[in-house]
């Protein structure tokens, strides 16, 4: 199959599917969600985030109002519930309330943690800037939550246990099938001679 040059470069972020995740925040007794889509991990040492954060939302005020925010990684089952967040805006609505979100106790900072989750993390702002029509939030994670059991030893998420949600762009979700799994060693493939097909 042959590649074409894209009429579009804005089409380059449809090159999905990204992790979808719910970026809480809290400020001045008002708490939201909002579903990000658009978020990494920038360093072991010390431990950054980044989410990327369109200043017209009202999570954003929250964040910069606060310096605090949180991201939580939510199961298959509770793509509803990202799309909910991501479909409603906090200065109109309580999303807690009118999707009844329940909520765990932060450890470090007064984010929300959501119940759903089965990872989040609690993160200090440390730098937010301007890129184009988003803001680059990057965090330093000061607490994950966690539930154990659904990670391996090794940290690899046991898709046994827990389907993650994945956005394929344009309202369409995913998760991972365990069919597909396969171990490749990067020391072993690092050293590998043509032997790759692709
Ligand atoms: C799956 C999904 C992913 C999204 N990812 C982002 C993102 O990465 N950054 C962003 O600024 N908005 C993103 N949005 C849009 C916001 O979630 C949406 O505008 C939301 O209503 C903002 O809520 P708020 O105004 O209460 O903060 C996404 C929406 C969906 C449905």
């Amino acid at each position: 199959m042959a590649k074409v040059i894209s009429n579009s470069i804005g089409a380059f972020y449809q090159h999905y599917p990204r992790v979808a995740t719910i970026v809480t925040a809290q400020a001045k007794g008002k708490s939201n969600a909002m579903a990000v889509a658009w978020h990494m991990p920038i360093s072991f040492k010390p431990p950054l985030y980044g989410v990327a954060i369109s200043a017209k939302r009202f999570t954003y005020r929250l964040i910069a109002d606060s310096k605090e925010f949180g991201v939580n990684f939510l199961p298959f089952e509770a793509a509803e519930l990202v799309a909910s967040v991501g479909g409603s805006k906090g200065e109109e609505v309580d999303k807690f309330q009118q999707f009844e979100i329940a909520t765990d106790k932060p450890a470090r900072t007064a984010v929300p943690i959501l119940k759903a989750a089965y990872a989040a993390y609690e993160c200090k702002l440390v730098d937010d800037r301007e890129y184009g029509d988003h803001r680059l939030l990057v965090g330093e994670i000061v607490a994950v939550h966690q539930l154990e059991e659904v990670f391996t030893p090794e940290e690899i998420l046991d898709l046994d246990k827990i389907s993650p949600t994945l956005y394929l762009g344009h309202e369409v979700y995913v998760t991972a099938s365990k069919d597909t799994l396969r171990s490749l060693d990067r020391e072993v493939y690092g050293k590998a001679k043509g032997g790759l097909s692709v």
